[in-house]
């Protein structure tokens, strides 16, 4: 009997679609026949050894019957017999290996008989989505409302869209599909993941940013987190019809960059840190030579006079790590204008406030933090990181001289990613203490929409900035009526 025969016996795996469990014959292992291509080049649908497979039994019980699993099975199964076991190393690039699987599809889905034509489109689509492309997850990939992917296990994905988080029907097929998924991302880009490394950062080929993390860290089966770009990266006018900003604040921030002012983001995971230093880092003027360093190279910036540098991990002896802070020092000896630092988050913050307070003014980075005063406190941890026991007041004042300016983001309950708070760091109180006046605050006063949207947007407290004499000085336009006390945003 063959392979395909005989999983098409099996019973499907989610019962009687009111949620009770099927009763699950599962085929032992052993008793599948070898074809002589490896197990780990077979997808296995869900309901015959995948309860076992990988060890990670399906926990999922509600995901609905997929009717098409069987059909896949075949397809694929003939269209191994006609091209080989090469059909798996297919980076999905190289059009004279792509062409034989998509001229041999069709007649592959045409033995098919019972299936009608939707299924049959949707069946061709899963399969070259899954040969060329990233399985299950390669729709996902395509809808540009989904902005993230996170698949927390093989049969549980969720997807945010529009700032909220869902779970989808999607679902790999088993934890070894999910796995083959895994590592066709990660050999694109020369790295691998396994017991011995089982963490790994990525990137697809559009750029979108992929994290990995498989057994024994991740406990139950391999996890992939997606976090996508839009193929045109939002500009600022995007990001004011969002309502993240006002097109005043945007001018201001606008302002602030010109005038050459040191400016932090700061923000929550996914608040929108790197989009916003996208949108800031257009501002810098083309004139001048900016350099980039990142963990994972995200921005996109259109200016000529860029130089893009990035972390590189430690090879699997553990050697050859280039340290963000390693950048930053390297950077300040290629007569940089402008350094735009994706994320400081460890002892790299030394050098990007040394580098700030020592003629390197105007420079960009973000920080994870939850409010300007914690984005403070995060630099300070971060600085005593470098081990270099200075004592607190001689790290604040640091910090107080060099940033100017700390953006607060922050994904609203509603899912919305907003400006809540633009502070000015003034310089240091008496007692250690660094002083901060807020310039622009979200309005949570307006309430919310009938959606449950917040109807509130970013507005000037009204307070005068203590550094606009140094902007109208080099003769940078602020809207002073900005700043009338009182006065709207
Ligand atoms: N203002 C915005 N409005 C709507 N969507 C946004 C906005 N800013 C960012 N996004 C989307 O939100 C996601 C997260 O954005 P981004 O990577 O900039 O966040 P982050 O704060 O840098 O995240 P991390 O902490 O993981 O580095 C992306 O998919 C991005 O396209
Ligand atoms: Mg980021």
């Amino acid at each position: 009997m063959s392979l395909a025969s005989r999983l098409g016996r099996i019973p499907p795996p989610d019962g009687d679609g009111e949620g009770n469990p099927a009763q699950v014959t599962a085929v032992p292992a052993s008793n599948i026949p070898t074809t002589g291509i490896p197990a780990t080049a077979i997808p296995v649908t869900s309901f015959s050894v995948s309860n076992t497979a990988g060890g990670f039994a399906r926990r999922n019980p509600r995901r609905p019957y997929d009717p098409l699993a069987h059909v896949r099975r075949r397809a694929h199964e003939a269209l191994l017999d006609l091209l080989g076991p090469q059909l798996y190393d297919l980076a999905g690039t190289d059009d004279d290996l792509v062409r034989p699987i998509l001229e041999a599809l069709p007649d592959v889905l045409a033995k098919e008989e019972a299936l009608t034509a939707s299924d049959r489109t949707k069946a061709y689509q899963q399969i070259v989505d899954e040969i060329l492309g990233h399985g299950p997850i390669e729709p996902l990939l395509r809808d540009p409302d989904v902005t993230e992917i996170m698949v927390n296990s093989w049969d549980r994905i969720y997807v945010e869209r529009f700032g909220q988080i869902h779970a989808v029907e999607a679902a790999f097929t088993d934890e070894s599909h999910l796995r083959r998924v895994i590592d066709r991302i990660v050999s694109r880009i020369g790295r691998r993941v396994d017991e011995a490394s089982p963490m790994v950062d990525a990137r697809l080929p559009d750029g979108s940013r992929v994290n990995a993390v498989v057994p024994p860290i991740a406990i139950d089966g391999a996890a992939l987190t997606v976090r996508k770009f839009s193929a045109d990266p939002y500009t600022a006018e995007d990001l004011i019809s969002f309502g993240t900003l006002t097109p005043q604040v945007a001018n201001f921030l606008a302002a602030c960059i010109l005038g050459r002012l040191d400016i932090v983001i700061s923000g929550g995971t996914g608040s929108g840190k790197t989009t916003l230093l996208n949108v800031l880092s257009g501002y810098l003027p083309s004139n001048e030579r900016i350099i980039t360093i990142e963990d994972s190279a995200e921005l996109r910036l259109s200016q000529e006079h860029v130089l893009r540098m990035e972390y590189r991990p430690p090879n699997i002896e553990g050697a050859g790590e280039v340290t963000i802070r390693d950048l930053v020092r390297n950077a300040l000896r290629m007569r940089p204008d402008r350094i735009v630092v994706g994320e400081v988050r460890d002892a790299a913050a030394l050098d990007m406030l040394q580098a700030m307070n020592t003629g390197h003014d105007g420079s960009l980075t973000t920080v994870h933090a939850n409010s300007p005063r914690d984005s403070i406190s995060r630099l300070e941890t971060m600085v005593m990181m470098a081990g270099m026991e200075l004592p607190i007041r001689a790290i604040r004042e640091q910090i107080s001289s060099a940033v100017d300016v700390i953006v607060q983001l922050a994904r609203l309950r509603d899912g919305h990613r907003r400006i809540v708070q633009i502070t000015e760091v003034v310089g240091m109180e008496a007692g250690d203490v660094v002083s901060m006046q807020d310039l622009y605050t979200f309005d949570y006063g307006a309430g919310r929409d009938a959606y449950g949207r917040f109807s509130g947007q970013v507005r000037s407290t009204g307070l005068r900035p203590r550094f606009l004499d140094k902007l109208t000085e080099q003769g940078i336009p602020v809207n002073l009526e900005h700043f009338g006390v009182g006065a709207g945003s």
